[in-house]
Parts: structure tokens; sequence; C-alpha cells
């Protein structure tokens, strides 16, 4: 089924049986690749905080022995089983196993289930879908379920913690262009003028979000998207206003949750999950579509702080799980 597939092509490959044990690039064949009906040539990919835990051996993110990397890949059809695909369609795909379960976007070539697919929405190409990747769609989703629970501009300022990261930088740039005013939370200073040029109308320190063990404290802001998780979660749940909605999306600070009721209770504040690995596929797809349209978050090129190949993974990895990068860094497979 396949066209014009080398016999042998690069792939930054994870080895993780019994405990990490190393990754790089390798060469491969595609009779290595994960199972599926279409075979993608893939051109762009993405750094995100899972790939750097898995790439790093940080974080036990694969549940096989070995896999490539990369949760995220954008690419061009060469050949395909299934009825929905055609040889030269360009499409994407994001989370859904990759790199969990399944061979990921680090690879120039990706054998998928057609299931998993997105076709690439028309105001996009491989580059600015990967520009966005699992971080902008995640961003987008956590906005869809404020929405969805009747997040009003009038409630007052959302808090985008994590804010200089891949997800935050979205999630800023999309309420922002929604019409929310947003407070967009951030440890360092170099970040002020970056999260104000994306749409920030107040940039705080995230120490705001200290823990503090009074079970409910004065309510600020209308609603938040948490990238941090543990006491920055904890905190945002007590000064929310009342009826509005925090979306938890990320745990770089912490994977524990200690609050009280109350803000529940007595405020009827709504702490919503997001989950892109798992996202049913109905919803995926509706989502890719507001981003490529009215949805397209206007400063793309602004969020893109690097564009590396597969050998410079490595560092990328280190440098994102140091906290020492602003926006996201694009992973160039094979252009
Ligand atoms: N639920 C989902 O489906 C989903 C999808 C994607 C990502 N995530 C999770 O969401 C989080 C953000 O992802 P991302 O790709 O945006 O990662 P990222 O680019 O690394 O951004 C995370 C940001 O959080 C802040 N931060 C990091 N470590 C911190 C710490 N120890 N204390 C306080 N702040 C810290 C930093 O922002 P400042 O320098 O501005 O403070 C950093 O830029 C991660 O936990 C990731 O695993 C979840």
């Amino acid at each position: 089924m396949s066209q014009s597939i080398p016999e042998l092509f690069p792939a930054f490959r994870i080895h993780a049986a019994d405990g990490f044990q190393g990754a790089a690039v390798e060469h491969i064949s595609l009779d290595q690749l994960s199972p599926g009906n279409v075979v993608i040539a893939v051109e762009y990919s993405s750094v995100n905080f899972k790939d750097a835990l898995a790439g790093s051996g940080k974080g036990k993110i694969l549940r096989v022995a070995e896999l490539n990397g990369g949760i995220d890949l954008a690419g061009t059809v060469v050949a395909s089983e299934h009825a929905d695909f055609l040889t030269g369609q360009k499409v994407l795909a994001n989370g859904s196993g990759l790199s969990e379960v399944h061979d990921g976007g680090y690879s120039h070539y990706a054998r998928l289930p057609a299931e998993w697919l997105v076709p690439l929405p028309e105001a996009l190409d491989t580059r600015s879908a990967m520009i966005l990747g699992t971080a902008g769609f995640t961003a987008a989703l956590a906005v869809q379920r404020l929405l969805d629970n009747h997040q009003q501009i009038e409630q007052g300022p959302i808090v985008i913690t994590g804010a200089s990261g891949g997800v935050g930088s979205f999630a800023v740039q999309l309420l922002a262009q929604l019409g929310f005013e947003v407070v967009a939370m951030t440890r360092k200073q170099e970040h002020h003028d970056y999260l104000y040029a994306l749409g920030a109308q107040a940039v705080q320190h995230s120490d705001e979000l200290k823990k503090d063990a009074r079970p409910m404290l004065k309510g600020q802001w209308g609603g938040a998207i948490d990238n941090l998780g543990g006491d920055a979660l904890a905190s945002l749940s007590k000064k929310v206003k009342p009826w509005g909605n925090i979306v938890s999306v990320g745990m770089a600070a912490g994977v524990e949750l200690n609050t009280s009721t109350m803000p529940f209770i007595l405020r009827g504040v709504s702490i919503l999950g997001v989950t892109s690995a798992a996202c049913p596929h109905a919803l995926r797809k509706n989502i890719w579509q507001r981003l490529g349209n009215d949805w397209l978050p206007q400063k793309l090129e602004a969020v893109c702080a690097a564009e590396i190949g597969l050998e410079g993974l490595p560092e990328a990895f280190d440098a994102l799980l140091k906290g020492q990068v602003q926006g996201r860094q694009l992973v160039r497979v094979k252009a």
C-alpha cells in the first residue's frame, strides 16, 4: 500500500521497558510502526509538557516497551486503506494515545487508524497547525468548557495560570479575542510584555495563589484556566466569584488538590476537567474546525519560540521542564 516510502527513515524513539532506557534518533522501517490504515508523511510536530516527560524519562508516559515520541503530528497522507482519506490529503492528529500506546509524530512516517485523523482545516497549513498542536487544542477545549458551563464576560476577568507556556499563551489569546478580560499569571517579569501583547489586560505573579488554609477567600475573578494544579488550583477555587468556572488543565506545579467544599456550596463555583488525549473524536474535529475558523489565534507566530529538528529534541525537553520556554517549540520533522 505504500508509495515511495524509503526502506529506513529517521524517528526519535523512546525505549521504556522496565523503566526509561533512553531515547534518540534511530532509523526504522514501516514494519516497525504501530498498526493503522493510513500512512502519513509527517511534516511538523511540537513539544508538549507530556512529550518532555516521555522523551526525557522524567515521567512514565509510555505504556508499552518502545515507541516514537510526539503526541502531535501534521502531514500528508501517502497511503490509505480508508475511503475518508486520500493520498495527498493534509491531515493532523493529536493525543489519542500517540507516544503512549502508539508511535507518535517524531518520525518521518506515522501509521494511524483513520478514526484518529482530522482533515487539516482550510485556514491552517501543517506548520501553523503544529504551532497550535495539543497546547492550542487544549486551550480551545478549555474555553469551550467555560462557555458550555455558561461563563459570561460580565462575571469578571478570567485568570490564566502558567500563562507563558503553550496552553497558557493560547488561552490568553483566545479569551481576549472573544472579549473576555484576561489576567495572566506568571512567575517571571520577563514574560510580562509578551503576555500583554497576546491580549492580557493585567499580568500578576503566580504567588497571588499561594497556599491559604482558610476555607474561602474574597471573590476576585470571574473564572480561571489553570495549568498548575496543587496550591494554585486550591487558591483559585476559593477566590472565584459566584457561579464562576475553573477549568483544571494541568499539573505543572502539583497533582494534589486540597480545598474546602464552601466555594462549591456557597458560591456555586465549578471545577471542570479537560482531557485532550481522550477527547471524543466528534468534539476533537469540531474544536479543530473552530481553530481553523472563528477561533484562529491572530498572534500564532508570536507563540512560536523556536523551530527545531528531531536531533534538537533532548535539549528542547530539558528547556521546557526547566520552565525556560516562552510559548511553543515547533518540530520540523520533514519539510
Ligand atoms: N488536560 C490536558 O489534556 C492537557 C493538555 C496539554 C497540557 N496539559 C498540562 O497542562 C500544563 C501546561 O502544559 P503546557 O504544554 O502549556 O506546558 P508548558 O509550556 O511547560 O507551560 C507550563 C507553564 O507553567 C508554569 N510553571 C511550570 N512549572 C511551574 C511551577 N513549578 N510552579 C509554577 N508555575 C510553573 C510556567 O509558566 P510561567 O513561567 O509563566 O510561570 C510554564 O511555562 C502541563 O501540566 C501539561 O501536562 C494538559
